[in-house]
């Protein structure tokens, strides 16, 4: 039964809870020195721009990637370039021993975790009476396995540590049923991924902040291939896809003190994909 407006008016010990000592002026809080964070699927895409944009505010970075070994000499690059500590690890995210073992040689090298942004992915985009049960499975075990894999072994880290910051890259096609080719199963691993993240913002609630970014398209690898590109462009209100560097800024806010008070959000970066 629900509480009434007495039981609801009843004082409750311990709030309301302090506001957090960050600094007010806004530049300042979007700085990220002397943090440690991690991004999947880091050796290009949207992933190095987001290991870029943490280098770029200050942060220690584990990036992380798959078949993509440039992300080794990427993560020197940003070291180099903005006297960060940086580190790359080979890690199938759809492996969960790979992905704990990472997590703890992370935490090891860099002595702590504050945001993990998980955010590997990869589509087979066909109906579902074109796909087989195997690229069923696929897209399953990275996109929704992954994350929770993820998710799962930082946000224990997390709890240890008393903070930590999960960013999840999900998409527009969470959202929304993409055309002009259908994927159903890619749209629903996105729809898992974003009610999750919104589900571990509320039970990590005394340790963590949890949000999700959902970008339409943006010119990747998995961005808007050459059967799609034109509806991208005629479904998007800007009329074209996004550049990395365009999504660099949301992830920094997220993973900043910037976005203190923000946790169970899911943000649209789509140039007005799903607006009509
Ligand atoms: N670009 C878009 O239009 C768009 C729109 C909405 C959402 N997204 C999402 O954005 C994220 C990044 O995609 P992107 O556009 O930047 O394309 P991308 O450059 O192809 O990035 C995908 C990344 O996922 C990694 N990955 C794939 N399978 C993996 C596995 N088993 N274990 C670990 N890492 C794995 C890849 O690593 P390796 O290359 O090292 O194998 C790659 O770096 C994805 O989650 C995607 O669904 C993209």
């Amino acid at each position: 039964m629900s509480m009434s407006v007495q039981d609801s008016a009843r004082e409750r010990e311990g709030f309301p809870r302090p506001f957090p000592g960050t600094p007010s002026n806004v530049l300042e809080q979007l700085r990220l020195n002397e943090k440690v964070v991690v991004v999947t699927g880091a050796a290009d895409g949207i992933g190095l721009a987001v290991a870029e944009a943490m280098a770029e505010a200050g942060a220690h970075v584990g990036m992380w990637y798959n078949s993509n070994d440039a992300a080794i000499q990427r993560s020197q690059e940003l070291a180099s370039a903005h006297n960060v500590k940086t580190a790359a690890y080979k890690v199938d995210v759809s492996d969960p021993d790979q992905v704990q073992e990472a997590i703890a040689k992370v935490v090891k090298d860099f002595g702590k975790m504050d945001v993990f942004v998980a955010n590997a992915g990869m589509a087979i985009s066909k109906g579902l009476l074109e796909t087989s049960l195997d690229e069923y499975q696929k897209q399953m075990s990275v996109n929704v396995d992954g994350v929770v894999f993820c998710a799962k072994h930082a946000g224990a880290i997390f709890k240890n540590q008393g903070f930590g910051n999960l960013i999840i890259t999900s998409s527009i096609s969470a959202h929304i049923v993409n055309v002009p080719v259908d994927q159903p199963i890619y749209n629903a691993t996105k729809a898992y991924v974003t009610h999750l993240g919104k589900s571990l913002a509320r039970e990590w609630r005394e340790f963590a902040r949890v949000n999700v970014v959902s970008p339409g398209f943006f010119d990747t690898k998995m961005g808007a291939g050459p059967d799609v590109v034109d509806e991208a462009y005629r479904m998007s209100a800007l009329g074209r896809q996004g550049h990395v560097k365009e999504i660099k800024g949301l992830y920094l806010y997220l993973a900043s003190n910037a976005s203190s008070y923000m946790t169970g959000s899911d943000l649209l970066i789509d140039g007005g994909y799903v607006l009509p």
